[in-house]
């Protein structure tokens, strides 16, 4: 990774934009030059009149991460880490992704979960366009397996309520609502409910943490999904706790992960985390829960190929 391609290949997919003004003419003029360059290939220039601009602005914060990213691109690893560090300091909730980057650059350990603020940024910008990207171009199946798998298990009744985990625009809501009395979402993106909303599939909607949410939710769910929302997490063991502590006790809790081949997870060059079957079991047990499934599946496409993934529903333990 440190050899700057994965680096390359994450801000093709991942980079939210940049806000064009620094509240300086002069600064946002280079800006712009130093961008019009970046995009012509010469990310070694760009640098060059980037910093420029940043000389007369140099509180801006989104300006300070695109010159870190353009000295990363450059080759320029120390010196775009000690960009990034600046830009984190500019924007310590960290919207644009820089500790990612770092981890990407190998300068610094993954952060413990996708920072809220960039996952809230990137799905906001995301959320007019989610469906039709992943339905008709990254082929995505996450909600229809679940569902599939849920639908198998014998408990020959409908669920009482239902709690959809980074609900996104709601098309896990869709594949489930049938199948539940009562279905409520969750997500940090003010924009992505707002999409879920105009759908009116949903009897309740929050935006916010969902591990957060299920620590203040006042009713228990006999039924948790959670559909390509948990790579958005590296170390699952809070949020598995959180969703025992609201499941009751014959629930089920469903979700999809990135696989990971090795032990535990890692960060991905997509800024997603891939969970490896054996933590995933060794987290269930720990926090209460009997793993029923755990199967290999494929829910969506990124850059053309097959994402290899994992289907897990798990039983509260007797
Ligand atoms: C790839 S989308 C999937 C949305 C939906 N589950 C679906 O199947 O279409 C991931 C969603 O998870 C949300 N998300 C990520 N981390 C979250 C967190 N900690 N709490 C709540 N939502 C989160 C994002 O905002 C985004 O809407």
């Amino acid at each position: 990774m440190a050899d700057g391609s994965g680096y390359k290949r994450a801000r093709r997919t991942k980079a939210p934009r940049v806000s064009m003004s620094s509240g300086n003419l002069t600064a946002d003029r280079r800006f712009a030059y130093g961008q019009m360059l970046r995009e012509n290939g010469d990310a070694a220039g760009a640098a060059e009149v980037i910093a420029q601009a940043l000389e007369l602005a140099p509180a801006w914060a989104e300006g300070r991460f695109a010159l870190a990213e353009t000295l990363a691109e450059s080759g320029r690893t120390d010196a775009a880490s000690a960009e990034y560090r600046a830009y984190l300091v500019l924007d310590p909730a960290d919207s644009m992704g820089a500790s990612i980057r770092l981890a990407l650059l190998g300068s610094d350990t993954p952060p413990a979960t996708v920072p809220e603020a960039y996952v809230r940024r990137l799905f906001d910008e995301y959320a007019p366009r989610f469906d039709k990207s992943l339905v008709d171009r990254l082929a995505y199946r996450a909600p229809e397996a679940l569902r599939a798998a849920v639908g198998a298990i014998p408990t020959g009744r409908k669920y009482t309520a239902t709690l959809d985990l980074g609900c996104g625009t709601g098309l896990a809501g869709a594949a489930f609502r049938s199948m539940t009395e009562w279905l409520e979402g969750v997500d940090l993106s003010p924009r992505m409910v707002g999409e879920a909303r105009r759908k009116k599939i949903y009897d309740h909607l929050a935006v916010g943490d969902m591990s957060e949410h299920l620590r203040a939710a006042t009713r228990h769910f006999d039924l948790v999904v959670a559909a390509d929302v948990l790579v958005y997490v590296g170390a699952l063991d809070d949020i598995f706790r959180a969703v025992r502590g609201k499941t009751t006790d014959d629930g089920v809790f469903a979700f999809t992960v990135q696989r990971h081949d090795g032990e535990d997870f890692m960060l991905g060059t997509e800024h997603r985390y891939r969970h490896g079957r054996n933590y995933i079991a060794a987290c269930a047990t720990a926090n209460g829960f009997a793993v029923a499934r755990l199967d290999d599946g494929v829910f969506r496409h990124e850059g053309g190929a097959d994402v290899p993934g994992l289907l897990a529903v798990l039983r509260p333990l007797a």
